[in-house]
């Protein structure tokens, strides 16, 4: 026995006192620390006061047999290794009890030596599905963790497509940068969890990525744009939800796909309406509208930020999710809007 660590416990449960003592003494001087029991009752007051590593149980007991016992023994400590005690005659139902959960048997009269290498064989047994049971948590803690930080390398690879695609183009530079800023706010005043946090982060980072499928002299044009060309703008959100899908959980992945959605369902295309669309992309709306207003575009300079606070206001219920838009008013973008144009 390893003599570096606690000395296994046995249980040692049977009626008769002699047998108990003779069982407990052999494992005491084996190193073994014994605890007995000879009822039903005593057996799960001794379980329940420590870590119990090995339980030996006679089969024959009056009141709550081994064999019922065993069941319910395994039950409530299912990492306590079991060795039914029987009589030369009952060997058939020793060997049904292995079927049912048992590790060994042994036999009465006892011979001691056998008990004891057949209490050592259980216990190193059960030390093994023990420390096997470890290590395959361990392995699904690791790959859980390699797999986030994979996850983590390739949004950033699919960020940096992002800022270099509006890198490329004066209207849009920085504009998912701002965004996420603005959205982290709303997220921050609704008081969202921190996996919301992360998702709403990645999502509105990466809610534009779509426009790489986006002709440039459309997205670029000075005047109004036809409805042709409005819905071939429009397919980003579709697009951009396809390119994190391999990489991104679902919520992400469905907030950049419902980020153009109006909350009361008037959008292009749209499906969902009200509350059935994501509360992330309800967010994302108003975050990308603000940067959107206030920023320059081709076709028209960048609003003032009373005007787009005032946009924002206008569309409240309509466009807009109002719980978000109140979250809004709450976040310095808005507080901070001087009450004169
Ligand atoms: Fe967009």
């Amino acid at each position: 026995m390893d003599t570096q660590k606690q000395p296994d416990s046995v249980l040692v449960i049977d009626d008769e006192a002699v047998i108990r003592r003779l069982l407990c003494q052999k494992l005491s001087s084996e190193g073994y620390s014994c605890k007995e029991a000879a009822t039903a009752e005593e057996v799960f007051d001794k379980l329940r006061n420590g870590p119990t590593g090995l339980v030996i149980l006679d089969i024959k007991m009056p009141g709550k047999s081994g064999i019922e016992l065993l069941p319910e023994i395994k039950a409530a400590y299912p990492d306590t290794a079991v060795i039914m005690a029987t009589a030369i005659t009952e060997l058939s139902v020793a060997i049904q009890c292995i079927k049912n959960g048992a590790d060994d048997y042994i036999c009465k009269p006892f011979n001691l030596d056998e008990v004891s290498l057949s209490a050592k064989g259980a216990l190193e047994k059960r030390q093994l599905q023990l420390k096997i049971r470890e290590y395959q948590q361990h392995l699904e803690e690791k790959i859980e963790e390699q797999t986030r930080e994979i996850r983590k390398i390739f949004l950033g690879a699919i960020e940096a497509l992002v800022f270099a695609l509006e890198a490329k183009d004066r209207y849009t530079a920085g504009h998912s940068r701002r965004v996420t800023e603005i959205a982290i706010a709303i997220g921050n005043a609704l008081d969202l969890s921190k996996s919301d946090m992360e998702d709403l982060r990645w999502g509105s980072l990466l809610h534009d990525v779509g426009k790489i499928a986006v002709d440039q002299l459309i997205q670029n044009k000075p005047g109004k744009l036809t409805r042709e060309e409005y819905e071939h703008i429009m397919i980003h959100a579709q697009v951009g939800a396809g390119i994190v899908k391999p990489v991104a959980n679902s919520r992400v992945v469905e907030m950049i796909e419902h980020h153009h959605d109006h909350y009361n369902g008037t959008g292009l295309h749209q499906v969902a309406k009200g509350d059935e669309i994501p509360l992330a992309a309800r967010i994302l709306a108003v975050a990308d509208a603000y940067d959107a207003m206030t920023s320059e575009r081709p076709y028209r300079s960048a609003m003032s930020r009373k005007e787009a606070v005032d946009e924002i206001k206008r569309c409240n219920g309509t466009q807009f999710d109002p719980v978000v838009v109140t979250a809004f008013f709450k976040t310095a973008m808005a507080e901070t809007v001087p009450t004169e144009a």
